[in-house]
């Protein structure tokens, strides 16, 4: 089933025997991918049950031509990161949320999927198998895919017979080519990236192709990303193209609710409980595109992403642009964040868990 694992660029790969290594460019970390040493695989047929599963070296696999997947994009993917400590501990972050995700994706793609048990399971091996490629605290984190595809093959539009459970991993940056500057969104009022009814709501693969025209046009205008309205009337924001939005007005924070066309990140869901923690009030709701004229902050959240401000977004040819104050909410509320993943403050709610 697996093909011979790709040199890697660093060297020998010994499961378990390396910290991070100074033989890799830690500094230069962006969001491309970078092989690792080992992914997880397991498989599952109609019985409902998933094996074990194993890790394997990195590489490519074997499919049939007939793979639902390949066909009918019968697929989902996740995100989850591990981090390292000043001390050396490595953690994840609430690995057990993207499971849930799974679960209630594969429902909707009338796939199998694993237990949540089985799913942390799986990205805690990877993680820990990839350890040396965990960058250095501070440097970036180990991007971690979780990837269900239904594998067996199928000739009608119908679940696929077999479903493969895989998990690779990446070190990781900054999600932006330029850095942490701020966001340049375009709404894009043509395009659309989910419809009620559809599968926006859940991270099916087959909600990425489709944005990506949408992503090509607003960068050769010289955006950095789309925001998204809903198809129905066109008026309401929805989302990024691979993140959540978020607009500040005084003590109010909203965020468009997650009515089944926006994916509810796990980032999303977390800035929404430290939002509360700094009293701030937190509204979940239908936005009006127009409601961004008189924003006084807006940022955007992801795994990938982390916590990012937008700069400007331009809507009807009209650009907003958001002055950066000293003290941006969006950089309260990342900080906090990230101190609770670094253990700089009490992880009250049992967010991190350390492998
Ligand atoms: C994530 O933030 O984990 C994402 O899913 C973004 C990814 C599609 C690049």
């Amino acid at each position: 089933f697996i093909g011979p694992a790709p040199s890697t660029s660093a060297q020998p790969s010994t499961y378990g025997d390396y910290e991070s290594t100074d033989v890799f460019d830690w500094d230069n970390l962006g969001f491309k991918l970078i092989q690792t040493d080992y992914m997880f695989m397991a498989t599952c047929s109609q019985d409902g049950n998933f094996e074990k599963g194993k890790l394997n070296p990195y590489g490519n696999i074997e499919l049939s031509p007939s793979a639902g997947v390949l066909n009918y994009g019968q697929g989902l993917i996740e995100g989850t990161k591990a981090y390292r400590r000043n001390d050396g501990q490595i953690f994840l972050f609430r690995p057990q949320e993207s499971a849930i995700r799974m679960q209630i994706g594969a429902e909707r793609m009338c796939m199998l999927s694993p237990s949540t048990q089985q799913f942390v399971d799986a990205v805690k091996l990877t993680a820990l198998a990839n350890k040396r490629w965990i960058p250095p605290a501070g440097k970036g984190s180990l991007y971690i895919r979780p990837l269900l595809i239904g594998n067996g093959p199928v000739l009608g539009v119908a679940p696929a017979p077999e479903y493969t459970f895989l998990v690779y991993a990446c070190p990781v940056g900054n999600y932006l080519r330029n850095g942490t500057q701020p966001l340049t969104l375009y709404v894009e009022e043509e395009l659309h990236r989910a419809a009620q009814g559809g599968a926006g709501g859940v991270k099916a693969i087959t909600n990425y192709a489709p944005v990506m025209k949408a992503i090509k046009r607003a960068k050769e205008r010289g955006y950095s990303d789309v925001l998204y309205l809903d198809s129905v009337n066109n008026k309401y924001i929805e989302e990024v193209s691979a993140s959540n939005i978020f607009l500040v007005k005084g003590k109010i924070i909203s965020t468009p609710a997650a009515s089944g066309t926006i994916l509810e990140g796990i980032t999303r869901k977390s800035i929404i409980e430290i939002s509360h923690d700094l009293g701030y009030q937190v509204e979940e709701r239908l936005i009006e595109a127009e409601e961004l004229i008189s924003a006084d902050e807006v940022f955007c959240t992801g795994t990938a992403l982390g916590v990012a401000p937008v700069g400007s977004i331009t809507y009807k040819n009209k650009r907003i642009e958001y002055k950066v104050s000293p003290e941006p909410i969006s950089d309260q509320l990342n900080s906090r964040l990230t101190a609770i993943q670094k253990g700089i403050i009490e992880d009250k709610r049992d967010w991190i868990i350390e492998i």
